[in-house]
């Protein structure tokens, strides 16, 4: 079959997303075909809702509200998945790879749960699938692991890979927002997921991290394996004591690999890093990640990690190598669907070797004894303390501890933490934080 000269091109979900790609390659298409050597013919869109008013206009003999139909149309050359979900969107993709066709998804949740089934369809059928937007939004970060950094091992990765975690700590921190008015702004701006738990709960992070480990590591990670807590406890006192103490608080996710005992760990949840460390200061929509790689060292990325504009500049990237690729037999996508075997036998870390200072916020009776008692459980499970602070709780008669331990381990502090919180003095749910001592 010859290559094709026009590649047609279905968008299944025309939403925040969807709209996006569809205004800047409409904008932009005729410097990008020219770049290309072929013409680009956004073709067909599927909807949910056929009557919703969008702000990107397009044909109404373009629109369809049957995105298998697109999936499985002979004339379309490339589907983009644009929907969100992970059970339409499957089928989808799984119908457009067995077609032979390539996908371009911004879909991390799908990826992480079903990224196994969708490369190996892809290699059965000789389909595509090509996933530049999952994660981390407009930063190239999937060519540049995959591509750019292809020499390397990778025992760190750590980073912000959530635009609306980042935009509310910011706005709690800098200007005391209320997290509900913040999040509802988050989700005006179009960062915030259909479901907002996904992002606010942490998984949404816990999903790209799993596809950027699998891209280091050649291992699927799912949710249930990694440690992942969320950002809707931290609470504005908790930016003052971190500030106090010399740190900012973000949402990382956080992948290593200790490569002696052949041991990974890929985990995500509110980190306390020193002021100065560069990912500390990205502030707002955007994302950051640092990347160490045993040859090149440390490599830093950031950009706006979500939102429409970022979005579809990274699907216009995948759009940009699906149509090289269709077009000459090449492109930069590099094995999408082929992993190494980067795993080499590596287990996960079990908890005992997952190591780190921690930040502990209690809400106590404000009475004699209660500090000692804390102090004795914590002594039980070889928990060393660094430094305590005591403010008044908001509560008559509480009294808030925050507790900052040297380096103790994840077995330890669970251990410790189930007893504090038993304890006929502990008022609240404690707050457990890491401190991430990164320097770069
Ligand atoms: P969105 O605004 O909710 O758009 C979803 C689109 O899919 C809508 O057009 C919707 O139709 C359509 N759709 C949903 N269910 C459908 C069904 N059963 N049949 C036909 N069409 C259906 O979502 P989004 O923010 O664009 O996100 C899309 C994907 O990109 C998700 O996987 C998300 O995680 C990912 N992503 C989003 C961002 C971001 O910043 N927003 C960034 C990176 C990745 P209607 O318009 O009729 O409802
Ligand atoms: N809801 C996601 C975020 C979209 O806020 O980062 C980008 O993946």
């Amino acid at each position: 079959m010859s290559a094709p000269t026009t590649i047609n091109i279905g968008l299944c979900g025309f939403g925040t997303v969807g709209q996006g790609v569809w205004k800047h390659l409409f904008a932009n298409r005729t410097e990008l075909e020219a770049r290309l050597g072929v013409k680009l013919n956004l073709a067909r869109a599927a909807v949910r809702d056929l009557k919703k008013a969008r702000t990107v206009k397009i044909p109404a003999s373009k629109i369809t509200s049957d995105p298998l139909a697109i999936a499985t149309d002979p004339a379309i050359h490339i589907v983009c998945e644009l929907m969100g979900g992970t059970t339409l969107a499957r089928k989808v993709t799984l119908a457009a790879l067995r077609a032979g066709k390539i996908v371009v998804s911004a879909n991390k949740a799908l990826i992480c749960e079903h990224g196994a089934e969708i490369f190996a369809t892809a290699q059965k059928h000789g389909g595509h699938f090509f996933f530049e937007a999952s994660v981390a939004g407009g930063i190239p970060i999937i060519k540049a692991v995959r591509e750019g950094l292809v020499a390397n091992r990778f025992p760190r990765i750590y980073g912000i890979l959530n635009g609306t975690c980042n935009y509310i700590l910011t706005q709690m921190e800098e200007n005391d927002a209320p997290y509900a008015t913040v999040l509802a702004e988050a989700k005006r701006l179009g960062y915030a997921e259909a479901d907002e738990s996904l992002d606010v709960d942490g998984w949404d992070t816990a999903h790209k991290a799993s596809v950027l480990a699998w891209l280091a590591h050649g291992v699927w990670v799912k949710t249930d394996q990694m440690i992942v807590e969320g950002i809707s406890r931290i609470t504005p006192a908790d930016f003052k004591n971190a500030s106090v103490l010399g740190f900012g608080i973000k949402l990382l996710a956080v992948i290593t690999r200790d490569f002696a005992k052949n041991e990974l760990s890929v985990r995500v949840h509110p980190t306390l890093l020193p002021a100065g460390n560069v990912v500390a200061n990205v502030s707002g929509v955007f994302n950051a990640i640092s990347v160490k790689g045993d040859v090149v060292g440390t490599t830093f990325y950031s950009g706006r990690g979500a939102g429409q504009d970022a979005t579809a500049s990274a699907v216009i990237s995948d759009l940009a190598d699906a149509a090289a690729l269709l077009r000459f037999g090449k492109g930069a996508h590099l094995n999408s669907e082929v992993t190494t075997d980067a795993c080499r036998g590596c287990r996960l870390a079990p908890p005992e070797s997952i190591r780190s200072r921690y930040y502990l916020r209690l809400t106590v009776k404000d009475q004699p004894g209660v500090l000692a008692r804390v102090a004795s459980i914590m002594a039980k499970h070889h928990v060393s303390i660094a430094s305590v602070i005591q403010n008044p709780a908001e509560r008559a008669g509480a009294a808030s501890l925050v507790l900052t331990t040297h380096e103790s381990n994840e077995r330890e502090m669970g251990a410790t933490l189930k007893q504090l919180t038993a304890l006929a003095s502990t008022l609240d749910e404690p707050v457990l934080l890491r401190i991430g001592d990164f320097n770069d």
